[in-house]
């Protein structure tokens, strides 16, 4: 349609018609197969026909049979034939799942991420999907939130990376969305990750510097991929609701970002505008959300129940409500769904793409690129003839694709029990525990199975059941019953190899004494078991790195790489009293952020600046030789930080500016260079301009955030 057409289409409809397009219910509503009872637990859900038949959009089903219905039904009621938009959450991929995007983030390669969400938008298009609800662009810091699982992690730049991949890859090229693809929608607008004590919806306060400067590169990077859609947060931004939250939403995103896409509130969001306390009722909270911004009320009655009424009694604008109407059937026609509601959809075409052999094996490669060795005390890799015990809750356990698999395949997916059989010709097998509970019977069970090894492979973590949304903890380690497991693992003095299968930063703390070798799998999606056993048998040279801190204890908690100064930093080494410390435990994190081991190793030389002073113009060169020093060939993620020393306000000990992946062969040295340019110098002052400081930089260039100081370089940014 032309935009003319559109705004025809818009002036023919009725005050309900336009707030049903403004209205997203649940997929359950739709069907009559499906039980239509209230799907929220927590807001009465009484929908009627007329609400059904209004709607415009609807949340998380799937099937190209089922869909197609749906839309048929929906067109034969609908008086001008406005087709619904099918929207679900396809996070990690559709039926074809990748690792969780924590585990994402560890690849260090944004390519790699676009291209598995070219695959996850193919299948979920085929399936008859029209938006999904990704990427989720929040900065985390506190492994407690469940939700670190959706995030790339702690960093700003790489977070930014990532997001614009996904937009990539889901929407492809262009304002229109071709029939492979699907819409995008970047969340949770703004600085959900920093939810107070990592609980859930819990309370957001910031300032506004840090939230321009640490929290809102990621969903920028997503805005200039061209994100059709941005979902609002369930906290408070200023201590306003971003959901009602019109300097947010209509000051910052539409008017200085220019983002003319569609805001959809998140899952019920503005009905809890009343328990937020910033409106008396479903009305208030109806109004406050229409005028700060907000165009679709997902699975909340407020819009529904209220803006007609409103409107009657000029309480809102109708401008206000034309705006938002026409966004939506703007998106509905840049989808084509206004030449073919069905977008070329067949059940045939489902069937041949939905996890097509190409996808897995995909799958696989990028679950391989995920996995990070925390720890290898020269027991990794294992040979295929060594008699192998594998041991544990994650032994045969089908829980590998992670929180948001919806369309995933549980009971089609590979156990590491399996890939073992497949790949070791002298394994055993034993449970030893259960996830939770202790279980005497498994463990002696176990002991016997250990007796007869030469080496114990230990299958450990935490379920899908522990992480995700609304699943926080107060404490973040391994259950009691599995580190008893690996301690008595560890007391028959075989070598103990840990893979650890879970959807946050634990605390190992009490662990990694037990374990000789811990190789982080995270939950590592449909091919993560095979992905495993490529990685401890040496056919694939681990080269993940963490982006995201594993503490040394909860209280540790806020612990992230790109921290800022203090007036007392404790100097290396120094135990004394008056400095920023803890008292029993040190400063550093248990793993840090961009740290990840292979079975090869790295050494840095070299390093050099082209200049010692830069006038901030064209760029300065840092370069670094970096060499194999093992015997085989590896993959190392060279990283480039930089400190600024004297700052207008205090500043990271550290950011990352900057980082190259490369495949090295035993022996081989590469020198690698990284051009330093000036916005890489730039922040957000007081303020709040954007700009950089004259005096002194310090630059680390290394394989992980941690560089000896007599290893960084420094030059001096001299301004004219
Ligand atoms: C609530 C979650 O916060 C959000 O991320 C998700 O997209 C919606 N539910 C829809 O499932």
């Amino acid at each position: 349609m032309t935009e003319e057409q559109l705004q025809a289409l818009l002036q023919e409809m009725t005050t309900a018609e336009k707030v049903g397009q403004l209205t997203q219910f649940a997929g359950a509503f739709y069907s009559e197969q499906e039980d239509s009872t209230p799907v929220t637990g927590r807001i009465e859900f009484p929908v009627d026909e007329e609400m059904i038949k209004q709607s415009g959009s609807v949340l998380g089903v799937a099937g190209a049979t089922k869909l197609a219905a749906i839309q048929r039904e929906h067109l034969k009621k609908s008086r001008l034939g406005v087709p619904l938009l099918f929207m679900a959450d396809v996070i990690n991929g559709y039926e074809t799942i990748f690792p969780i995007p924590l585990g994402l983030g560890a690849t260090w390669e944004p390519d790699l991420i676009e291209k598995l969400q070219t695959i996850s938008a193919k299948e979920a298009a085929s399936a008859g999907l029209h938006i999904s609800f990704a990427p989720m662009a929040d900065l985390v810091r506190d492994p407690r939130w469940g939700r670190v699982m959706e995030s790339t992690g702690e960093d700003p730049f790489l977070n930014g990376l990532f997001a614009a991949a996904t937009v990539r890859g889901l929407q492809g090229e262009g304002s229109l969305i071709a029939k492979d693809r699907v819409g995008a929608c970047v969340k949770h607008f703004a600085a959900y990750g920093l939810a107070e004590g990592g609980r859930d919806y819990n309370t957001v306060d910031l300032s506004e510097r840090e939230l321009r400067d640490k929290h809102l590169p990621a969903y920028e990077a997503a805005l200039d991929a061209g994100v059709k859609l941005v979902m609002t947060a369930f906290n408070t931004v200023h201590s306003i609701p971003a959901t009602a939250n019109s300097a947010l939403l209509r000051d910052l995103l539409r008017g200085e970002l220019q983002f003319d896409g569609v805001i959809i509130s998140d899952f019920g969001a503005v009905q809890e505008l009343i328990p937020h306390g910033v409106a008396e009722n479903e009305a208030e909270a109806a109004k406050k959300a229409l005028e700060a911004g907000v165009d679709i009320d997902m699975m909340s009655l407020a819009y529904t129940h209220s803006l007609a009424a409103l409107l009657d009694k000029h309480a809102i604008d109708s401008a206000l409500l034309d705006e938002a109407v026409l966004r939506v059937l703007q998106l509905k026609n840049e989808l084509g769904l206004f030449e073919d509601p069905y977008r070329g959809v067949s059940p045939q075409k489902e069937q041949a793409i939905v996890g097509h052999p190409s996808h897995h094996a995909f799958a696989q490669t990028v679950a391989e690129k995920s996995m990070v060795l925390l720890k290898n005390d020269n027991v990794l890799p294992l040979t295929k003839e060594t008699t192998v015990a594998l041991i544990g809750p994650y032994a045969d356990n089908q829980d590998l694709l992670g929180e948001w698999s919806i369309f995933g395949k549980p009971d089609q997916t590979t156990t590491l029990k399996q890939a073992f059989q497949g790949h070791f010709a002298h394994a055993m097998y034993a449970t030893g525990s259960h996830l939770y509970e202790r279980d005497e019977a498994l463990l002696t069970e176990a002991t016997m199975v250990m007796e007869q090894a030469d080496c114990l492979v230990l299958a450990l973590g935490e379920g899908k059941d522990r992480s995700g949304e609304g699943r926080s903890r107060s404490s973040i380690t391994l259950a009691p019953c599995q580190i008893e497991l690996a301690r008595l693992a560890k007391e028959t003095g075989k070598p103990v190899i840990v893979a650890l299968f879970n959807a946050r930063p634990l605390d190992l703390t009490e662990l990694e004494p037990y374990a000789d070798a811990i190789l982080e799998c995270w939950h590592p999606g449909s091919e993560g078991a095979q992905a495993a056993v490529a990685l401890l048998s040496g056919e694939v040279n681990p080269s993940g790195k963490l982006t995201m801190s594993f503490p040394r204890a909860t209280g540790q908690i806020p612990v992230y790489y790109n921290a800022y100064q203090t007036g007392r930093p404790l100097p290396p080494g120094s135990n004394e009293r008056f400095f920023s410390r803890y008292i029993d435990i040190p400063n550093e994190p248990l793993y840090p952020f961009g740290y990840g081991l292979s079975y090869t190793s790295f050494s840095y030389s070299n390093r050099s600046l082209s200049a010692v002073e830069w006038d901030g113009s064209a760029s300065l060169t840092v370069s670094v030789d970096v060499t194999n020093t093992g015997k085989i060939d590896g993959v190392e993620t060279v990283q480039l930080y930089i400190q600024d020393l004297v700052g207008e306000v205090v500043r990271p000990v550290k950011e990352l500016k900057s980082f190259q992946k490369i495949t090295l062969s035993p022996g081989e040295t590469r020198t690698i260079t990284f051009e330093i340019t000036h916005d890489m110098l730039q922040y957000y002052h007081s303020d709040l301009t954007y700009a950089s400081d004259s005096g002194q930089f310090r630059v680390y260039v290394n394989g992980s955030s941690v560089c000896e100081q007599e290893n960084t370089l420094t030059f001096s940014l001299v301004k004219s």
